[in-house]
């Protein structure tokens, strides 16, 4: 179904429209980050207006400080986060490909933040172990589907009590609702919300925004 053919389109638009308003410096990343393909292939494909708009509203509703990403892409999500933090905030992104580190490095000096945003070069399996526990007040996970379970257990470690946890693309355009799909992708979003359920002292509510949104409090 094409985009605008989707029944909730209309819907989106007005959410975009009337609350989750992009100025030119989310637009042009977003652009740019949509033109250059999926995730595993050398893409970074964003997460939504309403997501990123969403999770600066969390921050901002939390007085969050220290926050955590896992796959920073073209830099989209990171600016969203980054524009809700105060001016001694900080901000640590972790991304693998040089290249689009590069260009989120850009894109925040550009948008004035990068004061603020500390971009790790790098896999985030080796980087998370390293960081402090119970340091950060929300951690975001946008990387590889696969790794999901592992980044969901290590940065329920690094967040506060109270701190929250989410994770963009947890329905996997569908993957997730059935065993069907045997990659490593989906069953590593199939694990990762088995896991944000179940855990203990973990509240967690999926959210049908963009790909499926989840977003879990640590009450312990
Ligand atoms: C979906 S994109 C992130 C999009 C970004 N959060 C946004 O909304 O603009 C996923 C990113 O994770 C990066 N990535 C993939 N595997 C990774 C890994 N093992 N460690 C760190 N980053 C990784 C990719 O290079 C890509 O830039």
């Amino acid at each position: 179904l094409a985009v605008a053919a989707h029944p909730l389109f209309p819907l989106v638009e007005f959410i975009r429209r009337t609350s989750a308003v992009e100025d030119p410096i989310l637009a042009a990343i977003r652009g740019q980050s949509m033109g250059a393909g999926r995730t595993g292939e050398g893409g970074a494909p964003p997460i939504t207006p309403e997501a990123g708009k969403l999770l600066h509203i969390l921050c901002k509703a939390m007085g969050a400080k220290r926050v955590l990403e896992v796959g920073t892409g073209y830099g989209y999500s990171t600016l969203w986060l980054a524009r809700a933090l105060p001016h001694d905030g900080e901000l640590t992104t972790i991304e693998a490909d040089p290249e689009h580190a590069r260009a989120a490095q850009a894109w925040l000096q550009k948008a004035g933040v990068a004061d603020r945003v500390r971009i790790h070069q790098g896999k985030a399996i080796g980087v998370l172990p390293a960081l402090p526990t119970k340091y950060f007040d929300l951690a975001f996970i946008d990387a590889d589907k696969a790794s999901y379970p592992r980044y969901f257990e290590l940065a329920l470690r690094l967040v506060r009590p109270g701190g929250v946890v989410c994770a963009d693309n947890v329905f996997w355009l569908g993957a997730a609702l059935s065993e069907d799909d045997v990659s490593s992708e989906a069953e590593g979003v199939r694990r990762y919300n088995r896991l944000a359920s179940s855990t203990p002292g973990v509240d967690t509510v999926l959210l049908p925004l963009g790909d499926g949104l989840s977003v879990s409090v640590r009450s312990d």
